[in-house]
C-alpha cells in the first residue's frame, strides 16, 4: 500500500488496519528528523497548511505546525478570537475563503462533532480532523498506537483499560477503534453515568470499577475530565472521582510488572492522575506528545502526496 484512500483524514472509522500501518511505517522514517541539528527535510515545500482551532488546544495545534514545518511546507494558525468567525461567519464560508487562497491542507479542531467532514466535503484540498466535539481524534489515536507499537512491539491481544469519563471523549472512540484494528483488547473503566451507550459498539468492554481491571491490564489511559462537555453533575465529587477512578500510587503497584500509563494532555492532576504516577518513567506521556510530531507528519505527507525521493 503506497497511499490513503481518502482525501481527508475524519476518523479511525474511515481507516483499515493497512491504513494505519502505513501511517504508523512512514512515521517511522520521520522520526529522527527530529533528532537531526537541522530538523528539515523538503517533502512538502512550497505547500501551505492552515490550522483552524475553534477550540483550545497546545499539544495538537502545536505539533501539527513543527510537523508542517519540518516538511518544509508553510504553516499557518488561523487566531480565531481574531478571525471572522468570532464576527459570525460560517464555518462554510470560512471553508470556501481558504479554498480561494490556493491553501493545501486544513487542521480543523471544533467543538462540534462532524465539523471536520462539512469542512472536508466544501474543500477541494485534505482536511485532518484534530479533534471535533466528542467524535473523534483521529491523530491522537494513530500516535497513542504508534507509541504503543514502538513499546510493544504489536498489539495484538495487548490489554487496554481506557479510564473515565468515557462519553464525552473522542479519544476514548478513537482508541477503541484504533486498538481493536490493531488487534488489542479494549476495556472501557468508568463511573455509568460517563459510560456512552454504543460502548459495547466500539469493541470495547464495559467495567465499573477501575480495581477489577489493574491487574491484567498491560496499559492503563487516563482520560482528561471533560468539564467543558459535561451538562450538569455527573458524579457526586472531583474528590470522589479521584478515589474511585484516579490512578494514584497505591493502584500502579497493584499493575503488572511491565505494564505502563498513557494519558493524552493535559493533565488534571490529582483528579485523573497523580503527579507520582505521571512522571515516572514507566508513564509514557512525554513519548506521546514527542511521538505526536512524527505521526502528524506522515499524515501530512500522506494526504499531500510528498514524493518518496523527498523524506
Ligand atoms: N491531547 C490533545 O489533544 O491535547 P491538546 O488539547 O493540548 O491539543
Amino acid at each position: 500500500m503506497t497511499g490513503l484512500r481518502s482525501k481527508d483524514l475524519l476518523g479511525i472509522a474511515d481507516l483499515t488496519k493497512e491504513e494505519i500501518e502505513l501511517i504508523l511505517d512512514v512515521a517511522d522514517s520521520f522520526r529522527e528528523v527530529s533528532e537531526r541539528s537541522i530538523k528539515k527535510v523538503p517533502a512538502l515545500r512550497g505547500r501551505t497548511v492552515v490550522n483552524l482551532f475553534c477550540e483550545p488546544s497546545t499539544r495538537t495545534r502545536t505539533s501539527f505546525e513543527i510537523a508542517a514545518k519540518r516538511l518544509s511546507a508553510d504553516a499557518v494558525n488561523i487566531n480565531v478570537s481574531a478571525s471572522s468567525i468570532a464576527k459570525g461567519e460560517s464555518l462554510r464560508d470560512t471553508a470556501i475563503t481558504l479554498q480561494a487562497m490556493a491553501t493545501d491542507l486544513v487542521v480543523v479542531r471544533h467543538s462540534a462533532s462532524g465539523a471536520a467532514k462539512l469542512l472536508g466535503d466544501v474543500m477541494e484540498c485534505p482536511v485532518v480532523n484534530a479533534g471535533d466535539g466528542s467524535h473523534e481524534h483521529p491523530t491522537q489515536a494513530l500516535l497513542d498506537v504508534y507509541t504503543l507499537r514502538n513499546r510493544f512491539g504489536s498489539l495484538e491481544g495487548l490489554k487496554v483499560a481506557i479510564v473515565g469519563d468515557i462519553a464525552h471523549s473522542r479519544v476514548a472512540r478513537s482508541n477503541a477503534l484504533a486498538l481493536t484494528k490493531m488487534g488489542a483488547e479494549v476495556a472501557f473503566v468508568g463511573p455509568p453515568t460517563l459510560m456512552p451507550a454504543e460502548a459495547e459498539k466500539l469493541g470495547a468492554r464495559v467495567f465499573f470499577n477501575l480495581d477489577d481491571v489493574l491487574e491484567c491490564a498491560d496499559v492503563v489511559y487516563l482520560l482528561r475530565m471533560q468539564l467543558e462537555r459535561q451538562k450538569g453533575s455527573l458524579y457526586p465529587s472531583v474528590r470522589e472521582y479521584a478515589a474511585l477512578y484516579g490512578m494514584n500510587g497505591v493502584r500502579r503497584r497493584a499493575m503488572k510488572r511491565g505494564s505502563i500509563i498513557m494519558h493524552q494532555g493535559p493533565l488534571n492532576r490529582g483528579i485523573e492522575i497523580t503527579s507520582d504516577v505521571a512522571d515516572t518513567t514507566d508513564s509514557l506521556i512525554s513519548d506521546q506528545v514527542t511521538n505526536g510530531v512524527a505521526v502528524r507528519m506522515a499524515v501530512l505527507y500522506l494526504l499531500m502526496g510528498g514524493g518518496p525521493d523527498e523524506r
